[in-house]
């Protein structure tokens, strides 16, 4: 394995989806023994919920399926792009905000994905649907696709950082 690759989950408050997506990852990463060599964090475009820790449905949600939603909401800044090697949106709405974002950073080389495209059976361009204002099974939906997406993102970490890659 070479050094440490960084990812940064991101949506709108950072309350739901992208906790969820990172308490998720952080869980197959830990399962994998990779805790030291992939940095995870989340955050949101809107900054709104500043400070806030991930919203209760989320967490219960979550919690049942054995993962635990440790994050505190913050702001996605500029100068993120430099501090991770791959940032990712939950929906098309969150990858705008970051694209107009990144003219602020327009030498960072850290890769701007849709989580979801990292599902090899989503179709591309999918998104990780809001749940904040449906009911239960948006949140069990978030959890579904976060599942897939992160295991398809863990496989291409783990392709990228092995010595072997492009052999
Ligand atoms: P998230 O969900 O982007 O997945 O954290 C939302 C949380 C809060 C709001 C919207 C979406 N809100 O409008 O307050």
């Amino acid at each position: 394995m070479s050094s440490q690759i960084s990812v940064c989950f991101v949506c709108l408050g950072n309350i739901c989806r992208s906790p969820t997506a990172e308490g998720v990852f952080e869980h197959y990463v830990r399962e994998a023994g990779l805790t030291e060599v992939i940095r995870i964090d989340s955050a949101g475009t809107s900054g709104a919920h500043e400070g806030a820790p991930a919203d209760s449905r989320s967490r219960d949600h979550a919690a049942r399926r054995g993962y635990r939603l440790l994050s505190r909401s913050r702001r996605f800044v500029a100068e993120d792009f430099a501090r991770f090697d791959y940032v990712l949106a939950m929906d098309q709405r969150n990858l705008e905000s970051l694209v107009a974002l990144r003219q602020k950073a327009p030498s960072s080389p850290a890769r701007l994905h849709l989580f979801r495209d990292f599902d090899p059976d989503a179709p591309p361009g999918s998104s990780v649907p809001d749940p904040y204002y449906g009911g239960g099974l948006g949140f069990e939906e978030v959890l579904d696709q976060c599942e897939r997406a992160s295991r398809g993102l863990l496989e291409t970490l783990v392709r990228e950082m092995s010595p072997d890659q492009g052999r």
